[in-house]
């Protein structure tokens, strides 16, 4: 079963009276469950074709289509709570808040759910990532690694169909890398579909497909 698929899709970008085309064409369906990366140089469109399957921007042309509705139809408010429901992100950052603890980082995109924070959950997530004896420390007393994996654990909270990820173990040593790649693997075995952007040829090795992109094209 198809779980995001783009069709045809173009995205140009304008910036000071020139036009960069940053993807050309891209056509990609990945299954519930499948483990995708998407491999490419600098500037190749890796991180456009993020945003874009993650409904936090538009193709100019083409569709980008959710659990079998097309998404480039929503309205602004129906793409967040698509987003909120459907799509859980990995940023290359992580974009922990500081001043909140391993556990209240991973409750954030349950706050304002009609249950409240998500708390039991939250501390089961990390339990999973191998943080239990975290659950309370703040990020900057968490390794870049461990960081990384409470930014795993926030990313499912809300239990996605899909999750993204952009470099996930940009600047990780090997061991942890494959800690994290081991997680995300884990994470399809339960049917969730995991799309990871990177430069790391390890990804490969845990990933069921490969999309290599060039200039905007697949190649
Ligand atoms: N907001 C933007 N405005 C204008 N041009 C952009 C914008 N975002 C990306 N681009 C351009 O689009 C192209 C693709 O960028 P993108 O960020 O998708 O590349 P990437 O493959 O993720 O690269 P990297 O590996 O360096 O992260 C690049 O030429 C980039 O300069
Ligand atoms: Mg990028």
């Amino acid at each position: 079963m198809t779980a995001i698929e783009l069709r045809g899709v173009t995205k140009r970008y304008e910036t000071g009276g020139h036009t960069v085309e940053a993807l050309k064409g891209v056509d990609l369906a990945v299954d519930a469950g499948e483990f995708l990366s998407i491999i490419g140089p600098s500037g190749s469109g890796k991180s456009t074709m993020l945003n874009l399957l993650g409904l936090l921007d538009a193709p100019t042309e083409g569709e980008v289509w959710l659990d079998g509705i097309d998404a480039t139809r929503f309205s602004d408010s129906e793409a967040t709570t698509a987003r909120r429901e459907h799509i859980g992100f990995i940023f290359q950052d992580f974009y922990l808040i500081p001043t909140l603890t391993a556990l209240e980082n991973v409750t954030v995109p349950t706050v304002f759910s009609p249950g409240g924070p998500a708390r039991d959950r939250a501390a089961a997530l990390l339990e999973n990532v191998g943080l239990a004896d975290r659950l309370h420390h703040a990020p900057n007393e968490l390794s870049g690694g461990q960081k990384q994996r409470v930014a795993i654990a926030r990313s499912l909270i809300n239990e996605p169909n899909v999750v993204l990820a952009d470099e996930p173990t940009g600047n990780l040593d090997r061991e942890i890398g494959e800690r994290i790649l081991e997680t995300l693997r884990e994470i399809t075995g339960q049917g969730v579909t995991v799309i990871a952007v990177t430069h790391d040829e390890q990804v490969n090795e845990y990933a069921d497909r490969v999309f290599a992109l060039l200039d905007g094209v697949e190649q």
